[in-house]
């Protein structure tokens, strides 16, 4: 089997979906409803192109070159070095009325002669049309739209140019499908949630002969760029390396959880709120930064981060940001960022950063953010598997309000986590005292006690055994 080459889209992560890029030489569909994204995305391949030196040329039917221009001056980008062609289509449309006699094909063929007779004329290697909307929209019925595609497929196809057509996916689309007539085709999607931002998404629907990877990305688009966030398959990603163990440093802590928290394992932090999860999460990230390592905490909660920010100010070793150096602190709003770009995020601390631990704090925001998608286990037993793989802890801060219940979230997801460290209040003597045990350890032993929990200053301690009678109580009235 020939391999055909690649050509780059101007969007690297675009190309790794690809597992390379468009196919040399060929027709390609980008279709999606307007405003999905599909003008943007044309024009970053021939802004790439021409900046390689291919002959670049955008055919634009649906909007000015005005426009053009001032979509690309909107992202910074300049459309310099671009052929820039616009049939004029009024023109057109007036013949139509005036010749109702004349052959049905003439004007729609005229334009198509038009577009292919520039593609020619220009010999651009790289083409962009915008959009076949348009020429859909002249022809008289579907059979006629047929015919005048396949004349400029064979026509494009003859140019030897890496072409893509872009579509509105609007009502009429279905009477042709445009899909079958080209070698690559993209779907792009819009996506509304009940609550936040929507959020973009894109799927290949087809590489003739080649190899993509399938399924839904999203993708996101920014004031200079369009960033695809080509959705995680585990398996792909795999490092060697030989699990140590992270202790936490505080003495009583270490006790109950038989050691330290394994390399590649992930732990979760249960408890209501208030209890003390975000600390207990955060002693284990300082702890790797103080032996060195990395650490990115993911904070999705923005209040509770804000109230340990005395606990990282006393930890010390400030870089130039005032946090720790080695503690990659990244605050996300869970209402404006979707689940693909979240993993993203994840990933690249793991692969650019190369962290030891990634914290996400909480889970129940995350929750917020995929529980349409309904597809949240699945996306975290992809997540824990892949920094598995790739031996990083993950630590998973929940909350929940009662005991804990595996049949709903996010307490399901006590179950495909290794550890569970359980945080709750207990009250003693008309004290509303705090209390923390190990549920689960799945590699290696812990101890079965419930003891005290304490927030100080610089972090968290970790007292006697939690017995009522006992002689702590006086010890603890002490403090
Ligand atoms: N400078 C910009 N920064 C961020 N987003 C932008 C910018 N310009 C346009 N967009 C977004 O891009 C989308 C338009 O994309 P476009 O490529 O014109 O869609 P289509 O061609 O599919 O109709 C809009 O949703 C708009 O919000
Ligand atoms: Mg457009």
């Amino acid at each position: 089997m020939t391999v055909t080459k690649r050509i780059p889209t101007g969007i690297p992560e675009l190309d790794a979906v690809l597992r390379g890029g468009l196919l040399d030489g060929r027709i390609h569909l980008i279709e999606g409803r307007p405003g999905t994204g599909k003008t943007t995305i044309g024009m970053r391949f021939l802004i790439a192109a021409a900046a390689e030196g291919q002959g670049s040329l955008y055919v634009t039917l649906s909007e000015t070159e005005e426009e053009l221009h001032a979509t690309a001056a909107s992202h910074g980008w300049s459309l310099d070095g671009i052929r820039l062609f616009a049939p004029d289509l009024l023109e057109a449309q007036e013949f139509h009325e005036q010749t109702i006699m004349l052959p049905s094909d003439a004007e729609l063929s005229q334009l198509v002669d038009a577009i292919a007779g520039e593609v020619e004329r220009s010999g651009a290697t790289r083409v962009v049309i915008d959009s076949m909307a348009e020429i859909r929209l002249l022809a008289h019925d579907s059979a006629h739209y047929r015919r005048q595609i396949i004349t400029l497929r064979n026509r494009l196809a003859r140019a030897n140019a890496t072409v893509i057509l872009l579509d509105d996916l609007t009502a009429m689309n279905h009477a042709f499908e445009l899909q079958s007539a080209v070698h690559g085709a993209i779907t792009l999607e819009q996506r509304d949630r009940p609550y936040g931002a929507g959020y973009r998404t894109l799927k290949i629907v087809k590489l003739r002969g080649a190899d993509y990877q399938s399924g839904w990305h999203d993708f996101a688009i920014e004031r200079d760029e369009v960033l695809i966030f080509p959705s995680l398959i585990a398996e792909e990603h795999r490092r060697d390396y030989q699990p140590g163990e992270l202790l936490s440093g505080v003495a009583g802590l270490d006790d109950i959880v038989g050691g330290g928290i394994i390399d590649g394992t992930s732990t979760m932090i249960v408890g209501p709120a208030g209890v003390g999860k975000t600390t207990l999460a955060l002693q284990y990230a300082l702890a790797a930064v103080r032996v060195g390592d990395k650490a990115a905490y993911f904070v999705l909660d923005e209040a509770e981060m804000t109230l340990r920010s005395r606990m990282i100010a006393r930890f010390g070793i400030h870089d130039e940001t005032g946090e720790p150096r080695g503690l990659l602190i990244t605050r996300i709003n869970p209402s404006r960022i979707s689940a693909g770009a979240f993993i993203w995020r994840v990933r690249r601390s793991v692969e650019d950063d190369g962290v030891r631990i990634v914290v996400i704090d909480s889970i129940n925001s995350y929750l917020d953010l995929v529980r349409e998608e309904s597809t949240l286990l699945l996306q975290m037993n992809e997540l824990f598997s892949y920094l598995a793989n790739m031996g990083v802890i993950a630590v998973i801060v929940g909350a929940h309000s009662a005991a804990l219940d595996t049949t709903r979230e996010p307490d399901a997801l006590s179950i495909i986590t290794d550890n569970v460290i359980a945080l709750r209040f207990h009250e003693a003597h008309g004290i509303m005292d705090k209390a923390i045990s190990v549920m689960k350890k799945r590699h290696g032993r812990h101890s079965h006690e419930v003891r005290e929990f304490r927030l100080v200053e610089d972090g968290i301690e970790v007292g006697n055994r939690v017995d009522d009678a006992g002689p702590d109580n006086a010890t603890r009235l002490a403090h």
